[in-house]
C-alpha cells in the first residue's frame, strides 16, 4: 500500500495546489517504493532531485498567489520559512544522507508523509481559505487565461528529460544505449513544442492582460 494515501480531505479548494499537491504524493510514493527496492544511490539521487525542483515548483506557485491575493504579511513570511526549511531539509537528504537502510528509509518516508500532511492541512488550509474568501472584482473581459496545464506538461517533460541525461551522464556515456539516448530526445523534442506552444499561450494571456487593464 502507497505510503501517502491521498484522500479528498486534503483538498484544499483550489485546483492548481490540489493538482500540484497530488504531484508532491506521487513523487513521495515513488520515492518510498525505491527505497523498499534494491536502490541504487543514483536513483535515489534522481527521484529525491525530481523531488526537490517538482517543491521548489509548487512553493514557488503558492508564493506567487499569497503575493497576488494580498496575503498578510507576517502570515506570508511564516508560511515561507515552512517552506525553506522543508527545501533545506529534502536538499540535505539528497547531498548528504541517502537512507541506506530500511529504518533510515522509514524514518525519511514517514518526515516527508507527516509534513506535507500537516503542512496540507493546516497552513495551506489557511491560505485557500483566505484566497477564496478573496474578493476582488475579475478584469473586465472575464479571468485572464494562464496556460497552467500546458506549463504543467512541460515541467513534466523536462525533468523527464533531465532525469534520462542524469542517469546517462551517471552511469557513464560509453555504456549509454542507442535506446536511452533516443528517449532522452523524444523527450526534449516534445519539451521544445510544449514550450512553444506555452509561450505563445503566455503572450496570448498578457496581451489579454494589457488589454483589460487599459479599459
Ligand atoms: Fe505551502
Amino acid at each position: 500500500m502507497a505510503i501517502f494515501v491521498w484522500k479528498e480531505s486534503y483538498c484544499v479548494g483550489i485546483k492548481i495546489i490540489d493538482d500540484q499537491h497530488k504531484v508532491l504524493v506521487r513523487i513521495i510514493n515513488e520515492l518510498d517504493l525505491l527505497l523498499q527496492s534494491d536502490f541504487s544511490v543514483q536513483q535515489a539521487r534522481a527521484l529525491f532531485g525530481e523531488l526537490l525542483d517538482y517543491t521548489k515548483y509548487h512553493f514557488a506557485t503558492e508564493e506567487r498567489l499569497m503575493k497576488i491575493g494580498g496575503y498578510k504579511k507576517s502570515a506570508l513570511d511564516a508560511h515561507l520559512k515552512q517552506h525553506y526549511q522543508f527545501i533545506d531539509e529534502i536538499h540535505s537528504l539528497n547531498n548528504e544522507s541517502i537512507p541506506v537502510s530500511a529504518d533510515e528509509a522509514q524514518l525519511v518516508m514517514s518526515y516527508l508523509t507527516n509534513w506535507l500532511k500537516n503542512h496540507i492541512l493546516k497552513v495551506d488550509r489557511q491560505l485557500a481559505n483566505y484566497l477564496l474568501r478573496q474578493e476582488k472584482p475579475l478584469p473586465e473581459g472575464g479571468p485572464v487565461f494562464v496556460p497552467m496545464d500546458e506549463l504543467e506538461a512541460l515541467y513534466q517533460s523536462l525533468g523527464q528529460a533531465v532525469m534520462l541525461l542524469r542517469q546517462q551522464y551517471d552511469s557513464g556515456q560509453e555504456s549509454s544505449s542507442r535506446q536511452d539516448s533516443a528517449s532522452v530526445i523524444d523527450c526534449l523534442n516534445q519539451a521544445r513544442s510544449l514550450l512553444q506552444e506555452s509561450t505563445s499561450l503566455i503572450e496570448q494571456a498578457s496581451r489579454n492582460l494589457s488589454k483589460s487593464e487599459e479599459n
